[in-house]
């Protein structure tokens, strides 16, 4: 089973899209991922396991911090330890691209996700207060790349 995290360019914005619907009921449309990679700050990563297309994330580095705009792995996937792994992926880009810390926005509700962060070492930095639309809080979590191992 080979499992590979490869970089892709605005031209794969309609892969990302189509993969962020996949992963999310509110989602994004290539437009969207077209207009976010056009900005250098802003990475797309896919996901890929015996080359399908199984998970994607968006990263932002600005000022010596990444932030994950959106990350996913499609359904069937889950499970299976390939969060984590892309996790880990958007890690490795992260100190390649010389941040020192990573932060994130999750749902209170996203008990998956959060799980996934606090295992992997994020820690809960702030709260934005009913800020989805469905009055769940913001997390706002950060990881500090500094003892991060590629
Ligand atoms: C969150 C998400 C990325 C996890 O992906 P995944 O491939 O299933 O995660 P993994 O199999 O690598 O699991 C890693 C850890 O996440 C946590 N986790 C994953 N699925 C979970 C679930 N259904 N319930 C509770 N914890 C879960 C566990 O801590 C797990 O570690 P463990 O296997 O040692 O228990 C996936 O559920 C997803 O894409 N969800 C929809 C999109 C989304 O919510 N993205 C995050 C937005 S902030």
């Amino acid at each position: 089973m080979a499992i590979l995290t490869k970089a892709v360019s605005v031209d794969e914005a309609g892969q990302l899209a189509s993969l962020h619907q996949k992963c999310f009921t509110d989602s994004w449309g290539s437009k969207e991922f077209a207009e976010l990679m056009n900005n250098p700050v802003v990475l797309g990563l896919i996901h890929t396991q015996d080359k399908k297309d199984i998970g994607m994330a968006l990263l932002q580095t600005i000022a010596g911090e990444t932030e994950i705009l959106t990350f996913g792995i499609v359904p069937a996937y889950r499970g299976k330890g390939l969060g984590y792994g892309l996790l880990q992926a958007c890690v490795n880009r992260a100190v390649i691209c010389g941040a020192r810390a990573m932060f994130l926005e999750v749902s209170s509700d996203n008990h998956a996700a959060r799980n996934l962060y606090s295992g992997f070492g994020f820690q809960q930095v702030s709260v934005r207060k009913a800020y989805y639309a469905d009055r769940s809080d913001a997390l706002i979590c950060r990881l500090s790349l500094s003892s991060a191992s590629l």
